[in-house]
């Protein structure tokens, strides 16, 4: 495999995790980074000897001789720089989630198409260990048909700040933030049915309520409730084209330890994620089957799984390794959440034409 040139727009607090996970990835070169904070583009270039710093992704991209471009920006600023790489030729890898809006995702998803690049998005949890035995199980068959799941949790206090509560910057709050993970993983172990409809609410009533709590824990900035304008909670209740039902379920901040694991409901066996157990009846009994070696992957460890993964993609000319399609489900789910918590009742949705 040859080395692959990238270049990095948005050199925020993800970029860090990424920039270090490349450092011991020899297929992939940065060649420069941009941010319309200066400051932050040349830190991580200081950090990580990136040779050249720019404010305008535009004109990095159309100067720099790369082909490939990792978008690394705010949820809102997802889709025009993705759009922009693509349609000057470039393969794209994006953070998680996709977009925001479903009109972001779905315009992300067509240029894509139209430049016959490749778009990943960058769903670090798909590269864990926990995540790869879960679905070769469920690639056995062995659950049968899937007609029920739950998905997703509640933290009791995680209540991120920065970028991530703001309308202008995040677009949409916990649901796209945490619950998106474990949206991919139950939609990838469904093997992706199509959603039809959804039934959603959502509030931030704890967040705009938040009095300052020993031991808080804040990722991504200090928290202020004066700040917060997206849904620090959100639930959906989630219809497919086979007939199963998901309830879907996210929150940074709740009045209750746990939350719950995700599981599935199979006709032959159901299935927890947390920890990993297949439910049966065998051999005229109950059994309850846990996977025993595998070890949880670290973070780092899954950011350079999957930059390796993008690479290899490229390199061979295979097809996204996530692709953007498949997350598109993920983007009608929650965009049916905040359209149906706006009218207060379920709605019909489907999964536009590319
Ligand atoms: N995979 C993960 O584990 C993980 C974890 C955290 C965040 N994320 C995702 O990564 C993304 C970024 O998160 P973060 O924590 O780094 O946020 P952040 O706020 O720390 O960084 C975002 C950066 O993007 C820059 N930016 C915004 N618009 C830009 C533009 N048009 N051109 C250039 N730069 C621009 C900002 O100035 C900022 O420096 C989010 O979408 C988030 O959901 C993923």
């Amino acid at each position: 495999m040859g080395t692959l040139k990238i270049a990095i727009v948005g050199a925020g607090a993800i970029s860090g995790a990424h920039l270090k996970a490349l450092s011991t990835v020899d297929e992939i070169e940065v060649v420069a980074i941009a941010d319309i904070d200066p400051t932050r583009a040349e830190k991580r270039a200081a950090e990580f000897g990136i040779p050249h710093t720019y404010v305008d992704y535009k004109e990095m991209i159309d100067k720099e001789d790369i082909e490939s471009v990792s978008v690394l920006t705010w949820n809102q600023a997802h889709a025009a720089p993705s759009i922009y790489a693509l349609e000057a030729g470039k393969h794209v890898l994006v953070e998680k989630p996709m977009a925001a809006t479903l009109a972001d995702a779905v315009a992300m998803t067509k240029a894509a198409k139209k430049s016959d690049k490749l778009l990943m998005v960058g769903l670090k949890a798909r590269y864990g260990d926990d995540r790869i035995v879960a679905q070769t199980i469920a690639d056995s068959g062995v659950l049968g048909d899937i007609y029920y799941g739950e998905s997703g949790g509640f933290g009791r206090l995680g209540l991120p700040g920065g970028s991530f509560i703001t309308k202008e910057t995040a677009g949409i709050g916990v649901v796209g933030d945490w619950g998106v993970y474990s949206l991919d993983a139950t939609l990838c172990l469904m093997h992706h049915p199509k959603p039809v409809a959804v039934s959603g609410m959502s509030n931030n009533y704890l967040g705009k309520d938040y009095k300052p709590i020993f031991g808080a824990h804040h990722h991504g900035g200090d928290f202020s409730p004066d700040k917060l304008s997206v849904e620090d909670f959100g639930a959906a209740w989630v219809r497919f084209d086979t007939g199963a039902v998901v309830m879907f379920k996210a929150a940074w901040i709740s009045h209750l330890s746990g939350g719950g694991s995700p599981f599935l409901l199979g006709t032959h066996a159901g299935m927890k994620l947390h920890p990993l157990t297949i439910f049966r009846w065998e051999f005229g009994m109950l059994t309850d089957t846990q996977p025993m070696n595998y070890k949880e992957t670290e973070p780092i460890e899954q950011f350079r799984r999957e930059n390796v993964a993008f690479a290899k993609a490229i390199a061979e000319g295979l097809p996204s390794p996530i692709p953007a399609e498949q997350l598109l489900l993920t983007n009608v789910i929650m965009q049916g959440l905040v359209d149906s918590a706006a009218v207060g009742h379920e709605i019909e949705v489907s999964v536009p034409e590319i």
